[in-house]
């Protein structure tokens, strides 16, 4: 494989993996494809604009006729697709807008894979990224592992499930080359300050209120963004074609656990009191359909591709605190303007 098209390169997730392939793979020629929504920010790829085997597409992977012509104008033969609305918040507000990227903007990626392979699949692969969401909601006790059934609850969640139903469809019925990863929740540099951790260590540094859904209770399985490219990597280049490979830290959180260890590690590191930022804490209305507890099994991953995180959670968690605050620019340039808007909507 030489031409490796990234879909959501522009993203938080995706900026990692295109970063990591773009260093790691000169043999490689990257097309990073984004729409540039108000998740996607150029800026996260600073730094590597200039490699000579990396180049940017604007598009929208909606766009059939216009994805078509990419992949033979590039003469892709592998695919990493991370292009979706991610923010379940969102996906209450609008799901029109999650089933059309998540739904159809993966058929219209499909279709034209598999009409540029045609009936040759050697030496291609479609990946597909997605989440652990789609597994639904666990009790106090187990985990999802890769034959845990399907059972969303939130119209990102759906949107996501329907997806991957799609690529499996694809791979059953034309025979695609296909493999598929459902990752927990990630954090780290370059999250958009919408998700749970950027959002808190943005407002902790601001003084303003922590909103907190619900009781705090839900529970989460937190993964450093860097070491989920490190799977992707391993899973893109060693992974058993039509397989499904779950990732995770075993690394679980209470929310108001979590909240706590980000006002510590903020305070400490502005200089302040130690937990002088509790009082921002402010129990608001819990989201519809709030999943109670997310906790991914990934054994095979480690046995069968020998992948395992690097970082204990807490030495992520102070790199991802010292990032934001010595990208204040960063966080700054993304915050204003339309996010504004759609601040003072969520959390009147
Ligand atoms: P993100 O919202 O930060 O980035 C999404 C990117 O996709 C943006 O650059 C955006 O511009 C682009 N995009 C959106 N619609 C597009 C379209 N129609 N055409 C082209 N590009 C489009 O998302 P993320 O958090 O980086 O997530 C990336 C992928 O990983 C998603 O598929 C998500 O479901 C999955 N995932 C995320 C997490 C997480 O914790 N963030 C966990 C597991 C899986
Ligand atoms: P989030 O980062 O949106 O990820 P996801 O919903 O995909 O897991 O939220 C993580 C957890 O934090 C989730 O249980 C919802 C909760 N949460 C809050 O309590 N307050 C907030 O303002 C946000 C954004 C999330």
């Amino acid at each position: 494989m030489k031409n490796i098209l990234i879909t959501g390169g522009a993203g938080f997730i995706g900026s990692h993996v295109v970063r990591l392939f773009v260093n790691n793979y000169p043999n490689y020629n990257i097309i990073n494809l984004d729409v540039l929504t108000y998740a996607g920010n150029l800026e996260n790829l600073k730094g590597i604009e200039d490699k000579p085997n990396y180049t940017f597409v604007k598009a929208d992977i909606c766009d059939y006729n216009l994805i078509e012509e990419i992949f033979s104008k590039y003469d892709i033969d592998g695919v990493i697709h991370l292009a979706a609305e991610s923010h379940v918040d969102r996906s209450i507000k609008d799901p029109f807008a999650f089933a059309q990227t998540n739904i159809m903007g993966t058929l219209s990626l499909l279709q034209a894979a598999k009409n540029k392979w045609k009936d040759d699949f050697k030496d291609k692969l479609f990946y597909h990224v997605s989440t652990d969401e789609v597994y639904g909601s666990l009790g106090e006790e187990g985990f999802f592992t890769e034959t845990t059934s399907y059972d969303p609850h939130s119209p990102y969640s759906a949107s996501k499930a329907s997806s991957d139903h799609f690529v499996r469809a694809f791979h059953d019925t034309y025979g695609l080359p296909v493999l598929i990863s459902n990752c927990s929740n990630n954090y780290g540099a370059y999250q958009f300050p919408e998700k749970l951790i950027p959002l808190f260590i943005n407002n902790i540094c601001n003084n303003k209120p922590l909103p907190v859904y619900g009781k705090g209770e839900n529970v989460r399985d937190w993964l450093f963004v860097n070491d989920h490219a490190r799977a992707i990597d391993v899973i893109f280049h060693k992974g058993k074609l039509g397989d499904t490979y779950n990732i995770g830290g075993f690394n679980e959180w209470k929310n108001i656990d979590l909240i706590r260890v980000l006002i510590k590690t903020v305070d400490k590191l502005l200089g302040r009191k130690e937990g002088e930022s509790e009082k921002l804490i402010k129990y608001v209305t819990d989201r519809a359909g709030h999943d109670f507890r997310y906790a991914i099994d990934s054994t095979k991953l480690k046995d069968e591709l020998g992948w395992e995180p690097s970082l204990q959670f807490e030495e992520g968690i102070e790199k991802t605190v010292k990032w934001y605050l010595e990208n204040k620019d960063w966080v700054d340039n993304v915050t204003t303007g339309g996010y504004q808007k759609y601040y003072n909507e969520m959390y009147k």
